[in-house]
């Protein structure tokens, strides 16, 4: 299945010997370079560095990841083979605390293995990985176009639309959440005007979401994060869409930092405020957005953001990743099953709980709840994989 974009976010080239090749997003606009990922600690620092970002992507890469990283012991006997899993992901478990697409990728591709446990060689193990690797990527795909069709409903011609951070073709296996709404709306025939919040410290609402939608022929315009409260109230914006990271049971949604600030101020402007994210960024163990990991970054991305320095030295910087919007600001999520209107703990259950299921009919709760080994980051204290 193809999507709408003329490049490839994250791909996998060859059999279950070959790699993961992914767009280094820390290079755009300037550069459009791919890098091969050919052990699993290039997957571990593509991640964390932010080379390959955005929930979906980053479980989809990840899901590949476990892929390279068992190369190593496919070849030997079943029980190397498991302990390599484990230990593969768990690190990779460890290289972003907040979008939970990663847990739940890396947990299904434990839940493949165990599957398999005493009945399939290594090999056919390693190869088992990769399809289940594949299809967590076809799924992304699909959900995206499906989250597409049911956003363009909520949006009108002529609107304006602002957006936050990147929630499109770069940060998915698709064409996005929040931007696969502004895509489909478009390819209906309605003529929007996007907005894009520059989003700091990273930018990746100007590098990134200003390039795809370039790419796409899609009217953009920038605005530094300070400047949404002046577009909105010069009547500019009529909807906001954002991604998410983890969308908690009671619909308190973790997205890139400046999200719950735009939802305040589209509230102040009686303008909806609308998330789009698939079934899998959200976690039905986490009973509100408090139980959300949010992750803090290092204090250059501010002082030094992109080669330059622009605090004084010895000045203390704090840099979380992520903020949490309450549910009672949003005005729906729209997922791959449809749009959950109002947004609450109920409606939220009846959609997500049967499209949430990992493999072999296992709830994702009793995985949360650990009984069944659920990925852990901690659990990779001290470990240091091999290739
Ligand atoms: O730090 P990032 O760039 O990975 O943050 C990404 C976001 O916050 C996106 O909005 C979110 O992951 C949704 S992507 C469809």
């Amino acid at each position: 299945m193809t999507t709408g974009a003329s490049f490839d976010t994250l791909r996998w080239e060859g059999d279950t010997d070959g790699h993961l090749t992914l767009l280094d997003q820390t290079l755009l606009p300037g550069d459009v370079t791919y890098i091969e990922c050919r052990d699993v600690r290039a997957v571990f620092e593509a991640i964390r560095s932010l080379r390959v970002r955005g929930a979906p992507a980053i479980g989809i890469a990840a899901a590949y990841g476990v892929c390279v990283g068992v190369q190593t012991a496919s070849g030997g006997d079943a029980d190397s083979l498991f302990a390599r899993l484990d230990e593969v992901t768990s690190y990779l478990a460890s290289s972003r605390p907040t979008a939970v697409n990663l847990f739940w990728a890396l947990e299904r591709m434990k839940q493949r293995a165990e599957s398999l446990r005493g009945t399939a060689s290594p090999a056919a193990i390693a190869e088992a990985l990769l399809a289940e690797a594949r299809a967590i990527h076809d799924e992304d795909r699909r959900m995206c176009a499906a989250i597409g069709r049911h956003g363009a409903e909520l949006l009108s011609d002529g609107q304006g639309v602002l957006t936050h951070c990147n929630a499109g073709a770069l940060a998915t296996g698709g064409d996005g959440t929040a931007l696969a709404v502004i895509y489909a709306a478009q390819a209906a025939g309605k003529k929007l005007q996007v907005f894009a919040d520059e989003t700091r410290p990273l930018l990746q609402g100007a590098r990134l979401t200003a390039w795809e939608l370039q790419q796409r022929g899609i009217d953009v315009t920038v605005i530094c994060d300070s400047m949404a409260a002046q577009v909105m109230r010069e009547g500019r914006v009529q909807a906001v869409i954002t991604g998410a990271d983890c969308i908690a049971a009671n619909g308190d949604t973790a997205n890139k930092i400046g999200t719950y600030s735009l939802a305040v101020l589209a509230d102040a402007h009686d303008i909806p405020f609308y998330v789009a994210a698939p079934s899998s960024t959200f976690d039905l163990s986490r009973s509100c957005g408090e139980a959300i990991p949010i992750e803090q970054r290092g204090a250059g991305e501010i002082t030094h953001g992109f080669g330059r320095q622009t605090v004084p030295d010895g000045v203390s910087v704090y840099n979380p990743a992520f903020d949490v919007t309450p549910a009672r600001l949003i005005a729906a999520i729209i997922t791959e099953q449809g749009v959950i209107r109002p947004v609450g703990a109920e409606a939220i259950r009846n959609v997500i709980s049967k499209s949430n299921a990992a493999p072999d009919g296992i709830s994702r709760d009793a995985l949360a709840s650990g009984s069944l080994g659920r990925v852990s980051a901690k659990k990779n204290r001290g470990l240091t994989p091999r290739g």
